[in-house]
């Protein structure tokens, strides 16, 4: 409904979940790329978004929303609510919708530290009459896995008929199946203290939580000891985003190959050990800047972290840092 022109445009955080310019394609939208800060931890920046805001109008695009993912995909980043406020601001001077991803809002590592605070809340305290839609879904790792998908969009200060317009076009599709319906219901309403399973919920969520957060540590840790690595250690979401250096023998060999250097890097890395990372190229990156995302949802934490150690050691020998 917001690409209502072929010169509407979406802001997209840049890395991204590359659906977001997928769906935009799909429906003759144009994205509106903004680039996170890696060095300060991939934070969301209000000035990075005017910038974008401003290169969008030179092109004709007329902006209708921005994207935020909050805790990130793939960057893990979770924003303070200092930084939320200025969003919504920015949604507010620019007449934008705010579309706040916040599927990954219980995945949080560093809970005490980092809390989440979702964009409906910010909005309520501020008592802003930015639109809102905010996406919550239960496929991140502890109501249900990748493999059983349900969720839900909630709507603020959107008006009624076009929330009577939404319910139309989302009636199209009937119903979601059976099981996807159960996990949202379990999502929303889980069981409160002094009921019969809430002890035993309560253990085997924080045994999830507890373990994701430990492997994202290890991971980070260690990879942060690699020559030619850096890695932002994320506070949420299910992954890291390191990033690497690839020498120009390594850029070269890769271009030979008929490869992003950071696809060749990846492939290899899959050839040699069986792990496979998504090239940050499929997420998008500053120009000859190279990454991957790996995810903490795998057990075993030791073991693969000392193939990936043992994989880069024997790339930094052939190809240099
Ligand atoms: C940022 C983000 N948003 C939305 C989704 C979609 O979640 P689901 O397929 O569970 O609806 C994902 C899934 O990976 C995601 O990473």
């Amino acid at each position: 409904m917001l690409i209502s022109s072929p010169t509407s445009g979406v802001l997209i955080p840049i890395p991204q979940y590359p659906l977001y310019t997928a769906t935009l394609a799909q429906h003759n939208g144009r994205p509106i790329p903004y680039y996170l800060d890696e060095s300060k931890g991939w934070a969301t920046s209000v000035h990075e978004i005017e910038l974008a805001l401003e290169q969008a109008h030179k092109v004709g695009t007329v902006p209708k929303a921005l994207v935020i993912i909050n805790p990130g995909n793939p960057t893990g980043a979770l924003l303070d609510e200092e930084t939320m406020i200025q969003l919504v601001h920015i949604c507010e001077k620019y007449s934008l919708v705010l579309l706040a991803d916040e599927v990954y809002q219980n995945n949080l590592h560093k809970r005490e530290q980092f809390p989440f605070t979702s964009f409906k809340k910010v909005v309520r305290k501020l008592d802003s009459h930015v639109a809102l839609v905010s996406f919550h879904s239960i496929s991140k790792g502890v109501s249900g896995e990748c493999g059983r998908r349900g969720g839900y969009f909630e709507c603020t200060n959107i008006s009624e008929p076009v929330v009577s317009l939404i319910y139309k076009m989302v009636s199209v599709g009937l119903c979601p199946p059976l099981s996807g319906q159960i996990g949202v219901d379990t999502m929303v309403r889980p069981p409160k203290e002094g009921e019969e399973s809430y002890a035993l919920w309560r253990k085997e969520t924080d045994a999830t939580h507890a373990a994701l957060a430990q492997r994202t540590n290890v991971m980070a840790e260690r990879l942060n000891t690699l020559p030619g690595i850096t890695c932002v250690d994320s506070p949420g979401a299910l992954y890291l985003f390191p990033k690497i250096t690839l020498s120009q023998k390594a850029q070269d060999a890769a271009r030979e190959a008929g490869k992003e250097p950071d696809v060749f890097y990846s492939l290899a890395l899959l050839d040699a050990t069986g792990i496979c990372v998504v090239p940050g190229s499929g997420f998008g990156q500053k120009a000859d800047e190279w990454h991957y995302r790996l995810t903490c949802l795998c057990p075993g934490v030791e073991e693969y972290v000392g193939q990936l150690e043992t994989f880069h050691q024997g790339w930094v020998e052939k190809y240099g840092v």
